[in-house]
């Protein structure tokens, strides 16, 4: 089998982050997205993998190369727009062939990995699997009706009245058979080829698409919410570590990783969490569910659920930061500089919550 991963698209939902860079390169617990999707591809036994990539393509190939370095050989597949999921399917059948193949969205963070998934449709004869979650809100999503018996009665994209509470999750299986099936769909209201409706032309001629219904847990990280959740699922499962140095004077609970080369100075660190590599916290609390990246600096601050991109430094802050998404080479910091007042050089779309 091949896998499949969608690394295109434009990643509105977590402006100003992505306006220059790639939403499946943000970190999660200090690993980049789309790298998680690579090693829960390559731990199912998959190491041909093609990346479907748009405007942010150089920053993707910089950061994964040809996959060596997590035993994958990967293969770009340029997208010149992001005109739907079964377009990039369209894309990618030089790369395809016949082969059965595995289409993981590069912005999926899914609990326990594939393999079983995986193991169970490569043994099997079937044309297609898709993996579906119960969700609060399905109209968010691609969302699956099944009968009785637990077969697929329909599929629809983001429908106003869902008519059940199964979302598509975005990891589908497929066998020669889709690439007919992206060659029938028109465009959605949406104006995308949807592979929804791909999955659905499939199940209408008679083809076998069998569900697996996930239990643990999924998110797409598409939005600054959803990546902050993400985070501290993933930091709740990681095996601590303490690589870097932490002085006498501070105090580091048991779910605290601290990578490499990172300095702990005469502060405070509550797990789940992780500090980056080369970081420094000094004179700090760091709390839960937060995630330090590397070369950050944290002096004379506080701050609880977040994420911090690497070379950033905050210092000097006078209330607790939370709930908070931190770009790179952002300077969050006190001056002494009169007049008194809040100096702000934002980009488009940043949002700041002030006291
Ligand atoms: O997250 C699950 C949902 O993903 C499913 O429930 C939906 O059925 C499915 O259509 C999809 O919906 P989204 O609207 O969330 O997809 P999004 O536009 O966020 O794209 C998902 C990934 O695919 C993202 O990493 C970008 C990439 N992509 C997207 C498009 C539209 C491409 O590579 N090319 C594209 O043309």
């Amino acid at each position: 089998m091949k896998g499949l991963i969608l690394s295109g698209g434009r990643g509105t939902r977590l402006y100003p982050l992505t306006y220059t860079s790639a939403k499946q390169l943000i970190p999660v617990a200090n690993k980049p997205v789309l790298v998680r999707v690579i090693e829960a591809i390559r731990d199912a036994g998959i190491d041909e993998i093609g990346i479907v990539v748009g405007d942010t393509a150089e920053e993707i190939k910089t950061a994964i190369g040809r996959g060596g370095r997590w035993g994958v050989e990967v293969t770009y597949i340029r997208q010149d727009q992001p005109l739907g999921l079964a377009h990039a399917v369209k894309v990618s059948q030089d790369f395809l062939g016949d082969e059965r193949f595995v289409m993981f969205l590069g912005d999926n963070v899914i609990q326990g990995g594939i393999s079983g998934l995986i193991g169970q449709f490569s043994s099997s004869g079937w044309n297609s699997q898709i993996v579906l979650t119960r969700v609060s809100h399905p109209e968010q999503y691609g969302v699956a009706e099944l009968d009785n018996e637990g077969k697929i009665v329909r599929l629809v994209e983001k429908p106003k009245e869902p008519l059940s509470d199964l979302a598509l999750v975005g990891i589908y299986m497929f066998d020669h058979h889709v690439h007919e099936a992206v060659d029938h769909i028109t465009p959605s209201w949406r104006g995308e080829f949807e592979i929804t409706d791909a999955i659905q032309w499939l199940v209408e001629q008679g083809y076998d698409v069998y569900p697996y219904v996930h239990r643990g847990w999924w998110i797409d990280t598409g939005s600054p919410g959803a990546m902050l959740d993400a985070n501290g699922l993933v930091l709740e499962e990681l095996t601590p570590a303490i690589e870097g140095y932490v002085d006498r004077d501070s105090e580091v609970d048991g779910r605290v990783t601290i990578q490499q080369g990172a300095e702990i100075i005469n502060s405070v660190i509550r797990g789940p969490s992780i500090i980056g590599e080369r970081s420094r916290i000094v004179n700090s609390y760091v709390g839960p569910f937060t995630s330090i990246y590397h070369d950050v600096l944290v002096e004379d601050s506080e701050i609880e659920r977040a994420i911090v991109l690497e070379h950033s430094e905050i210092r000097d802050i006078p209330a607790r930061i939370q709930d908070s998404l931190i770009g790179r080479q952002v300077i969050l910091a006190r001056s002494p500089i009169k007049p008194k007042a809040y100096k702000l050089t934002l980009g488009d779309h940043s949002q700041v919550g002030i006291l």
